[in-house]
């Protein structure tokens, strides 16, 4: 596991999009992970400009998502779907049948979900994958007391998570109840995975994460055993880390 500290926001991002720049350079037809939220919007922009110089070639990529909300529409503001395109597909040369989002709009989500988890298997699995975390130590939409051991599946989303994504409704009652997401299995499935941390709000849920014990009650605590994992935190992030030192 390597932990990386940078200073800022802008240095995080661009930590990581060089890491999922060398992936696609060295390997042009990767399988890579995204996800949504705040946290990796620096790391999409970043992306998008290398693209338009010339530095990284994104046609023969194939993407898939870590989650979507149940019951929105992929021309919703507030679906993954229209974010993804919205901060990175739209920008770069990448062909959009080969992005994957879950797609929370049809009737039998379980059937969705077991298609999904088998197109990535289909797909040769994820060569890299994109994480931030939750305040709760979410990731994906694996809420505390997730499986270790799930696959894609529908997740019925906790408080704290509807209050911290009321953000971006008119009000936390038009977030919706229930998710998408990958499974903790599928994530660690990922031949390697990028989790990006920003923000003194996340000091406590990154440290758990690295450090705590590894429980389901942090979902983001799983992560210590993958093998080939990069946790890149800006300075901020990494308040309690510093102030704790490495040592447990
Ligand atoms: C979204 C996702 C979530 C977010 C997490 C942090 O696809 O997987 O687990 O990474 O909720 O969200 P932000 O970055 O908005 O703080």
């Amino acid at each position: 596991m390597k932990i990386v500290i940078e200073q800022d926001y802008q240095k995080m991002s661009d930590r990581a999009a060089a890491i999922i720049a060398r992936q696609v350079i060295c390997k042009p037809d990767s399988v890579l992970g995204f996800a949504t939220g705040s946290t990796p919007v620096g790391t999409y922009n970043k992306l998008a400009h290398m693209n338009k110089e010339g530095l990284v070639d994104f046609s023969k990529v194939t993407t898939f998502n870590l989650d979507e909300y149940a019951g929105l529409d992929e021309n919703d503001q507030n679906s993954y779907r229209y974010f993804m395109n919205q901060n990175l597909f739209d920008h770069i040369n990448i062909d959009k049948e080969n992005t994957h989002v879950p797609k929370g709009n049809l009737d039998n989500l379980n059937e969705v979900c077991a298609q999904y988890e088998q197109a990535i298997a289909n797909s040769g699995g994820i060569d890299l994958q994109l994480l931030g975390i939750g305040h709760n130590g979410h990731i994906g939409f694996n809420e505390p007391g997730a499986s270790l051991d799930s696959l894609t599946h529908v997740v019925d989303l906790s408080s704290r998570t509807i209050e911290a994504n009321a953000r971006f409704f008119e009000s936390a009652e038009k977030v919706p109840r229930q998710a998408i997401s990958m499974g903790i299995k599928t994530i660690m499935k990922s031949k390697q995975i990028i989790l990006l941390c920003s923000g003194k709000d996340k000091s406590d849920a990154i440290y758990e994460a690295l450090f705590g014990d590894i429980t389901q009650q942090v979902p983001a605590s799983i992560l210590q055993l993958h093998p080939n994992i990069t946790f890149i935190i800006d300075k901020d992030a990494a308040e309690k880390i510093c102030a704790k030192g490495l040592d447990k």
